[in-house]
């Protein structure tokens, strides 16, 4: 019987990413997957650190595998990701561990695999891609914000060749890939550390004309970084979605400095008109921190009222967690944890109406959706902006665009009718 592998995976989108790489390279060596980690021969644990209580995941999963592994030494267990900061640390803390790699590290894990089996694995067959697929075009950060960890974890930024990427998005196509997103800590910096300095302006159009590709994403862009150069160009190319992931973090300047964003709410309510100004049809998502150290009411209710004043599509609202290591840990944790909640809490509310009544302006109308796959017996799939629709088809619509007519529509998803297909898009 051929070995399976048990793969856990948390965080953010890079992590997904590089988890459904793994699982792609673990197959091509005759790994199957498994829910089950009794009946795994490997574990592979991708970790994250962003907030205290995504470390604490990590360490009941550990703590979890622990009499597993001591059960039967056979199995092998490897962790990967932001959790991993110092490997030789690690291996003395966690020595029922057999291997810790750096974030992305898949060459790393697969060599591990490799040696263990005495197996290698020179060209791996081509699997059909997923209809949606995400291609990382960056690693680690430039910036240093104050309350960051993942920076720390991952490492100055380094970027993958215009070349490199564009041979990647081709081949997925060619697999049966609609929709690429480009993924990165920071996009917009794209190309600054490559030798002939290309942006992410460049990067779009060079994967633009690739025939078959319908949609392209990315994300996440930073508010210091965008150019009205790559506003523009998103405007001109037809197959980039005017879906933004703009993360604003608060609302408030004083704030904003202390976390080392180097951009200010003026700053960035410009971008949002320009923004704007070129596609008005365009969705705007933020990520938003509360309670940073020193956050006052006040500073607060400033962040309120720039929500008020952009109404964005999403927001993804985190209370502030003290990572070690960072600038931000080294201040007074001031916020009592039960003011962060309240705040995070009144975000959410305030968000949930405005993307309601946002979302609701679509009832009755068309629109047109990439469909994905399908979830609770329904079909599911996003407008160019983003907006996730289901609908109930017999028919089988994987990987293909329908017009759908809204019939319901939430602060999170919307309902609809199918009325037709659409050959292709744009
Ligand atoms: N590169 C993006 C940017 O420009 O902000 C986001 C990367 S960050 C790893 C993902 C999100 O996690 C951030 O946007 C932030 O809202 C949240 N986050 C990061 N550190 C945090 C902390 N210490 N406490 C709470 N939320 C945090
Ligand atoms: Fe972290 Fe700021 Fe970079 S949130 S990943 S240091 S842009």
């Amino acid at each position: 019987m051929s070995k399976a592998y048990y793969l856990w995976n948390i965080g953010c989108q890079m992590n997904q990413a590089d988890a459904d790489r793994l699982a792609e390279a673990l197959q091509a060596r005759g790994y199957r997957p498994t829910p089950n980690p009794e009946q795994a021969d490997l574990l592979i644990l991708n970790t994250c650190v962003v907030r205290q209580s995504a470390e604490d995941r990590v360490l009941g999963r550990l703590n979890s595998l622990r009499p597993l592994k001591r059960q039967d030494g056979q199995k092998a267990l490897v962790v990967m990701g932001c959790f991993v900061d110092d490997p030789a640390a690690l291996a003395q803390r966690f020595d029922f561990v057999d291997a810790f790699f750096k974030p992305s590290d898949l060459a790393g894990v697969l060599a591990f695999v490799d040696r263990r089996n005495g197996t290698s694995v020179v060209a791996p067959p081509a699997a059909p891609a997923q209809v949606i697929e995400y291609v990382p075009i960056s690693y680690g950060c430039d910036h240093h914000c104050t309350y960051c960890i993942v920076a720390l974890r991952r490492g100055a930024q380094r970027s993958r060749p215009v070349q490199e990427i564009v041979a990647e998005v081709q081949d997925l196509v060619a697999r049966g890939a609609r929709e690429i997103t480009l993924l990165g800590q920071n996009v917009d910096s794209y190309g600054a550390d490559l030798p002939d300095r290309p942006d992410l302006a460049d990067l779009l159009r060079a994967i633009h004309n690739t025939p078959g590709l319908w949609r392209i994403r990315f994300l996440t862009s930073h508010p210091a970084d965008m150019t009205p150069r790559l506003i523009e160009t998103v405007a001109s190319l037809p197959k980039v979605c005017p879906s933004w992931e703009l993360a604003v973090q608060s609302g408030d300047d004083a704030v904003l400095k202390r976390m080392g964003r180097g951009y200010t709410v003026a700053q960035f309510l410009r971008l949002v008109e320009q923004i704007r100004a070129l596609m008005p049809e365009s969705a705007l998502n933020t990520d938003i921190i509360v309670g940073f150290p020193g956050e006052t009411e006040e500073q607060f209710e400033n962040t309120v009222r720039l929500l008020r004043t952009v109404r964005f599509d999403v927001v993804h609202v985190a209370a502030y967690s003290p990572r070690p290591g960072t600038p931000a840990a080294r201040l007074e944790d001031d916020v009592p944890p039960q003011e962060k909640e309240r705040r995070r809490a009144l975000v959410e509310a305030i968000q949930e109406q405005i993307a309601g009544e946002i979302n609701a302006r679509l009832l009755g109308r068309d629109v047109v959706i990439l469909v994905d796959g399908r979830q609770k017996g329904r079909w599911r799939g996003r407008t160019r902006t983003n907006k996730l629709v289901f609908f109930e088809s017999a028919e089988d619509w994987l990987g293909r665009l329908a017009r759908v007519r809204i019939t319901w529509a939430g602060p999170w998803s919307l309902i609809g009718e199918v009325v037709g297909a659409v050959p292709c898009e744009p």
